[in-house]
């Protein structure tokens, strides 16, 4: 069988009937922004799949345009924390904090490669006034003094859950709880390769507080102790910004033009303060103490995604993804390979994940860093080539970890493949 069927295969398997779980038993639902790459994975080989994707996707979105981390549509015991903890009586249920916002640059992507045009563009214009509904919570619920730079108030809502980054900031979590913590993960994954217990203490103290403030957005953004400008969600946001715009030019009015164009200024102009000279990439800020986390990740480099770095700024990061590859040959690791933190098998505090690479490699290319893309998306073929379709790979050793017959990176195989 080769690659490309094996990817396609992975996603027929992980097919739920309309939605794909990340991965058998690990993510036994629909998640977010695994859902936007798997769309993509999907339009290479089947588009009406591919729309039925974020279709199922925006079953759980709110009414106030928020789309969750996961929908729960279908029960499973294999997943904790299950719909009981968070306690939100929808049809389907769904978590209450959401992820990283890549539908609409899906949405796009899905309608510039469509065969059959004509059911593309329903399906997009169908979809426009949902997605316009999530960009414009993003900016109400998470800056609400309008200050360009969006609030996460989880870390799972940034998808690196585990990030250096937010060890600080979460230090300030209590861990109480008052849901019993019964994990799941570890019985599937290694523990070596997951996040730590204390970690999930926090995690759940988040989830107990936001469920006892109602799953209010006001409520939630003042009350939480972890409060973070992640650089990822603004940059993907401010791509999704960009790709929205040009889906508004078909399907929208002046008005939504002019609204979107002027969400794209602010963000711009948030995601600007973010860079670091010291470090050579941008850094995420604590909002609670207002400083930025000098914590390197490989988030850092995402504004290129954006089309929010200076020519002067991507020179720079294309040293820096140098000097990380020297340590960890392998790109683009998630975390700076040179620091007492790299932890090469541990989630998101070292492995190299193929849907940052695309990101990474996209934006890179974009900016005319042409063989510096292609060599970050030549690495990602080969670690799935050699190690298989892992959900994260060790920066080290090219090393397969995590759970096995991976959705996303069977979705990103299958966009390469198309290159
Ligand atoms: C998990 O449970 O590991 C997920 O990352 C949460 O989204």
């Amino acid at each position: 069988m080769s690659l490309v069927e094996k990817a396609r295969a992975i996603l027929r398997g992980n097919d739920r009937g309309g939605y794909a779980v990340p991965t058998d038993r690990l993510y036994p639902f629909q998640w977010n922004w695994d859902s936007g790459f798997v769309a993509m994975g999907w339009a290479t080989f089947d588009e009406p799949r591919a729309w039925s994707e974020l279709v199922f996707l925006l079953k759980g979105q709110w009414e106030d345009g928020m789309i969750p981390q996961i929908v729960f549509h279908a029960p499973s015991d294999d997943y904790f924390p299950g719909p009981d903890v968070w306690g939100i009586h929808r049809t389907p249920p769904t978590s209450g904090i959401t992820q990283p916002p890549i539908i609409a640059v899906a949405a796009l992507w899905l309608l510039r490669q469509a065969r059959d045009v004509a059911a593309a563009e329903a399906q997009a214009a169908a979809m426009f006034p949902a997605l316009l509904a999530h960009h414009r919570w993003w900016e109400s619920a998470r800056d609400p003094q309008r200050t360009g730079l969006v609030a996460t108030l989880h870390p799972w809502e940034t998808g690196m859950d585990n990030s250096p980054a937010w060890d600080v900031a979460l230090d300030r979590v209590p861990t109480e709880t008052t849901t019993e913590i019964r994990r799941r993960d570890t019985s599937h994954i290694d523990a070596s390769m997951r996040p730590r217990g204390v970690e999930y203490q926090r995690f759940i103290h988040l989830v107990d507080l936001f469920r006892d403030h109602g799953w209010d957005p006001a409520r939630m953004y003042e009350a939480s102790p972890f409060r973070v400008a992640d650089i990822g969600i603004n940059a993907i946001l401010l791509r999704a910004e960009r790709d929205l715009l040009v889906l508004a030019e078909r399907f929208g009015s002046v008005a939504d033009r002019a609204e979107i164009a002027a969400r794209i200024d602010r963000l711009a102009g948030g995601i600007a303060r973010m860079w670091s000279d010291a470090h050579g990439l941008f850094l995420s800020r604590d909002l609670i103490s207002g400083q930025p986390i000098p914590r390197p990740t490989s988030e850092g480099f995402l504004p290129v995604f954006a089309g929010a770095a200076t020519p002067a700024r991507v020179a720079a990061m294309a040293a820096t993804v140098s000097v990380w590859r020297e340590r960890a040959p392998w790109m683009v690791a998630s975390s700076e390979p040179d620091n007492a933190v790299f932890e090469p098998k541990r989630y998101w505090r070292g492995p190299v994940w193929a849907v940052v690479n695309w990101m990474i490699a996209d934006g890179f290319a974009s900016y005319g860093e042409v063989a510096l893309g292609a060599d970050i998306l030549d690495q990602t073929r080969k670690l799935i080539a050699q190690a298989g379709f892992s959900e994260y790979f060790d920066p080290t050793t090219g090393e397969g970890i995590g759970g096995a017959d991976f959705s996303w990176t069977a979705a990103i195989y299958l966009m390469l493949a198309r290159d």
